[in-house]
């Protein structure tokens, strides 16, 4: 068994920094085997419940994914077909796939219940998306930001740009804390990450040696980043309502070609959680963009297709990073 075995993955701060930075080295070795065909399967037989309350193409398939390539099984739950949250307790749910699977999965607005999941179920359960964190997703972009920097962790310094207040933004602030990265929160006041959030930061912080800023100039944010990242300004199970506010007051904080270019940094990169509004053609909420005159949200087209975009290395790993988990906590 790994030093990690049996262990809940619900938020970033469940894990030392010497922790988290280790799955990054297994999912980095993980990666490398699967990439030269010499992956060891370590989870053969291994069931694995996957809870989604919400819609998810890069999270379920990386679990899915990474299930497979290690022999074990995963079982989609989808939004609307389980019991769960309807005509069943969360508490309940959890000792039923507990005497079943050997991990649970919960993708859910309420950061209570996968910590309610967690009490109950008898078995490591993973954090895939509340409205408070996003940890799996900050595997992913730790790791592919150190594939796409020579410096270490604590070395890296990138601005998020856009809604802090929620999952995406709480859980940057939080990560860089927890690794002693240089981070940057740029965006109106208003949309900075709670107060609460911020001191847990600060807090980890000062033993970490992190550099945390949180500012509403996109000048000072960026300069120097080494990355800019940036998410949807609208999040799911968001009311259509908070859209004319939200274009109002984030669109001087979109990601565009000057905004890097202000970094300064010619080698600057680029990272989205994704799923992104860089090209509206496709995208819920049509009427609202189009009142407002954008063919983008939160990046520009010209942004997300440049070769400072790595968001499609980022998604990848979204798959490696979770096999780390995976096998950190069973094998
Ligand atoms: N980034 C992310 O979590 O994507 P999905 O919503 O597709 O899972
Ligand atoms: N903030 C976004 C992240 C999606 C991966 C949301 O919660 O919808």
């Amino acid at each position: 068994p790994t030093a990690l075995a049996g262990r809940h993955f619900l938020k970033e701060v469940d894990f030392t920094a010497q922790e988290f930075l280790g799955l990054l080295d297994l999912a980095a070795e993980l990666k490398a085997a699967k990439k030269a065909g010499t992956e060891t399967r370590y989870l053969q037989g291994r069931n694995i419940a996957l809870i989604f309350e919400k819609p998810s193409t890069r999270t379920r398939c990386s679990f899915e994914v990474a299930a497979a390539d290690q022999g074990a099984s995963a079982t989609y739950i989808d939004p609307s077909s389980s019991h769960i949250g309807k005509k069943e307790s969360a508490k309940d749910t959890a000792r039923v796939l507990g005497r079943m699977f050997d991990a649970i999965e919960f993708r859910g607005d309420s950061q209570a219940t996968v910590e309610t999941l967690a009490e109950y179920a008898g078995v490591p359960v993973y954090n895939g998306l509340t409205d408070d964190w996003h940890p799996t997703q900050m595997l992913a972009d730790v790791l592919t930001m150190t594939e796409h920097s020579a410096k270490p962790v604590t070395g890296i310094s990138f601005a998020y740009l856009g809604d802090a207040r929620f999952n995406m933004g709480n859980s940057y602030l939080v990560t860089a804390a927890l690794l002693g990265m240089d981070v940057r929160i740029v965006a109106p006041k208003t949309y900075w990450p709670a107060q609460e959030v911020v001191d847990r930061a600060r807090a980890l912080a000062e033993s970490s040696g992190a550099r945390i800023t949180l500012t509403e100039e996109i000048a000072e944010g960026v300069a120097g980043a080494d990355f800019v990242v940036t998410d949807v300004w609208v999040s799911m199970g968001e009311p259509q309502e908070v859209w004319d506010e939200r274009i109002t007051a984030l669109a001087p904080y979109a990601v565009t070609m000057d905004v890097l270019r202000a970094t300064g940094n010619p080698d600057v990169r680029f990272l989205h959680c994704l799923p992104a509004f860089h090209d509206l053609g496709t995208q819920v909420g049509r009427e609202v963009y189009e009142k407002h005159g954008l063919e983008s949200l939160e990046v520009t087209d010209e942004v997300f297709e440049s070769a400072h975009s790595v968001v499609f290395d980022e998604a990848e790993n979204r798959m490696h990073t979770i096999k780390a988990v995976l096998v950190a906590t069973l094998a």
